[in-house]
């Protein structure tokens, strides 16, 4: 399928993986990649702008396809050294970032000098228009139903992308709530040329995790994700366990005068202990409402390859059929 994003990617297929905290590491980026999607390898999960460096030197040798490299720019305190990480990516040779959290305006002389394309990713419409206005090539439209930070205006993507159809010169993709090949076709109809997906790629057989993580997308149903963090104004949808509803029950006392201190022992210093131990009561992870369509841990090649099949099998008999 040719769409302004395969074009701009240079990729077979319009379908792309989100930064992932401890999931977007070589192996999953690489498969990705290797099944005609674009895969992205999460900076900031490198501890430092020598280990990201090592991490794409990885890449490079399981696939000779493009990949991303993921860039979030992170509300509050500790500034990461994003000069260097960025340093690693151009040296890295990578051509595609994602950026994310925040405007990468601040970083795009850097980044368009070294010839890189970007995609920022967000979750509104003026901020969609914010990035085509500071040269980002397309951006990734983030609804309500996403895994991760859905942002504090609660837009799902049923208006969402149709907004950004209006409002848009630069492609944009699809992002949130998606998992199937009928999900992609209803975004390319809402004026998307591709989707992104996060959820759905854990629950492959490549996504360098602990198996509990798995098997808690395929047991989830689309019911069991929660909202938190309303209070800080950094939102974030997680799968429930028990010290997130510690977090709801703090929450609700406090709240919205909840600090980040007083949440801070259920989502810092999670992502190891779910991601690498498997220990699925942690805290706070990033999980989708899509979970509850996820029934299955295929792998990137024949999730992706099944979706184009599907996809292009939807347009031609069933959506061709009510065209008459
Ligand atoms: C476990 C997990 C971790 C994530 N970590 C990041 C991250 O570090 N940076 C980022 O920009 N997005 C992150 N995301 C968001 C994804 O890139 C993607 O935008 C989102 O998952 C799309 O929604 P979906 O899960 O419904 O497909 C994360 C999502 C998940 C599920």
């Amino acid at each position: 399928m040719k769409t302004r994003i395969t074009e701009l990617f240079g990729i077979q297929h319009p379908v792309l993986q989100g930064g992932m905290h401890f999931v977007g590491f070589a192996e999953l980026a690489a498969a990705v990649s290797n099944a005609g999607g674009l895969g992205t390898i999460t900076g900031l999960t490198q501890k430092s702008p020598s280990d990201l460096a090592n991490e794409i030197a990885k890449c490079k040798t399981l696939t000779d396809k493009p990949f991303a490299v993921n860039l979030t720019f992170l509300p509050g305190f500790a500034k990461p050294d994003y000069p260097g990480y960025i340093k690693a990516i151009i040296e890295g040779g990578v051509k595609i970032v994602e950026t994310a959290g925040r405007s990468p305006e601040e970083y795009m002389p850097m980044l368009k000098e070294a010839g890189i394309k970007v995609i920022h990713k967000c979750t509104s419409v003026r901020h969609a228009l914010k990035a085509e206005k500071i040269g980002c090539d397309a951006v990734s439209v983030d609804g309500f139903e996403c895994g991760g930070h859905p942002g504090e205006d609660d837009i799902p993507n049923m208006i969402l992308l149709p907004r950004a159809a209006q409002e848009l010169t630069i492609p944009f993709v699809a992002s949130g709530g998606i998992g199937n090949a009928q999900q992609l076709v209803a975004a390319l109809a809402l004026g998307a040329e591709g989707i992104n997906m996060g959820t759905r790629f854990i629950a492959t057989k490549e996504a360098p995790v602990h198996q509990n993580v798995k098997d808690a997308i395929v047991a989830a149903s689309e019911l069991d994700t929660q909202l938190i963090m309303r209070p800080l104004r950094n939102t974030e949808r997680v799968l429930k366990n028990a010290n997130v509803q510690k977090i709801v029950d703090i929450e609700q006392e406090k709240g919205m005068n909840t600090k980040i201190e007083d949440i801070i022992p259920y989502v810092a210093g999670v992502y190891p202990k779910v991601m690498t131990d498997g220990d699925m009561d942690a805290g706070a992870w990033s999980c989708g409402m899509v979970a509850g369509l996820i029934k299955d841990v295929p792998s990137c090649d024949a999730l992706i390859g099944e979706m184009m099949v599907e996809a292009k099998e939807i347009i031609e008999n069933r959506l061709a059929k009510f065209a008459n």
